[in-house]
């Protein structure tokens, strides 16, 4: 496994695979790895010809400094994981190769980055979706793989790619769950034991609300009602719950079969998100 600071390595290596005729699948990230980016490099792996990953904690995507400045970082245990996971090359750049002095153009999405997470982190869908288009535009993949549990992050990653003519297929990987529900994150290492076992009531609130769906309630006001009061019942601080149409997050006030219900809640000040496809 070859690991790169250089765009113009990266890039060089993978013209050179692609003169091969290899297709190429991408997983960025953010570092701070576990099992569920472990499965999306998997999953490249098993489509695509040679794998590629990003490590780099965007800077540009972070509303809140000390957000940014507890993000974990283990870079040393993140390339083994990418060794392990069948990850040929990594891309680890730093913030100055990424952001060179002089740096002034934004990716701006517009109202698909600008609802729910986007409105509760403001810019935080720019700097995504620019550290995402010079990902792209460096290793030009065939495929890239994004998790499900950023769920409104792949709509806005499919709609630069639309928007902007990008030659690459994304693929959205179901969400990886601890044994009692809890999405993985890298977040929840900042989550002490009190904490961590009262953030169950967010899955616990996705598995009433479906249960709820199963059995027939459609009205998304009631469903989200409920989803809130588990949370808020558990002390946490529920920063939104909708129940949206999965292609476009516009809410549904009667809920159908394929819709979303999204959740955002703090839990002794970490921010935590998920959420389910109702009826599946
Ligand atoms: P990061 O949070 O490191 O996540 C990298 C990828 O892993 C994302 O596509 C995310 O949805 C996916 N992922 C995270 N937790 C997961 C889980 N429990 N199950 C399945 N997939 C999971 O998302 C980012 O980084 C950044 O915004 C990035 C796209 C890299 C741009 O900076």
């Amino acid at each position: 496994m070859i690991t790169s600071h250089l765009p113009i390595e990266v890039r060089s290596f993978v013209e050179s695979a692609r003169r091969e005729g290899k297709s190429v699948g991408f997983v960025p990230t953010m570092g701070a790895l576990h099992a569920g980016h472990r499965t999306l490099m998997e999953r490249a792996g098993e489509e695509c010809d040679l794998v590629v990953a990003s490590i780099f904690v965007n800077p540009m995507q972070f509303d809140n400094q000390e957000d940014l400045d507890s993000y974990p970082s283990t870079l040393d245990s993140d390339l083994r994981t990418c060794r392990e996971a069948g990850v040929a090359l990594v891309y680890a750049p730093n913030a100055s190769t990424m952001y060179p002095a002089g740096f002034d153009s934004r990716v701006v999405v517009g109202r698909i980055g600008s609802i729910l997470e986007g409105r509760s982190r403001a810019g935080h869908y720019d700097g995504v979706a620019t550290v995402v288009t010079k990902l792209f535009n460096i290793v030009v993949p065939d495929v890239a793989y994004f998790g499900q549990k950023d769920f409104q992050q792949t709509l806005v990653v499919n709609r630069i790619v639309t928007d902007l003519d990008l030659p690459t297929v994304i693929r959205v990987v179901p969400t990886v769950r601890e044994s009692d529900g809890l999405a993985l994150s890298s977040r929840n290492v900042r989550l002490d034991p009190t904490a961590r076992q009262r953030a169950v009531a967010i899955p616990r609130a996705l598995t009433e609300v479906a249960g709820m769906f199963g059995r027939g309630e459609r009205e998304a006001s009631k469903l989200e009602a409920r989803a809130s009061e588990i949370m808020v019942e558990a002390g946490l601080s529920v920063d939104y719950v909708s129940v949206a149409h999965s292609g476009d997050l516009r809410p549904t006030p009667i809920a159908a079969v394929g819709d979303v219900i999204l959740i955002a809640a703090i839990v002794d000040e970490v921010r935590l998100i998920d959420n389910a496809i109702l009826g599946r």
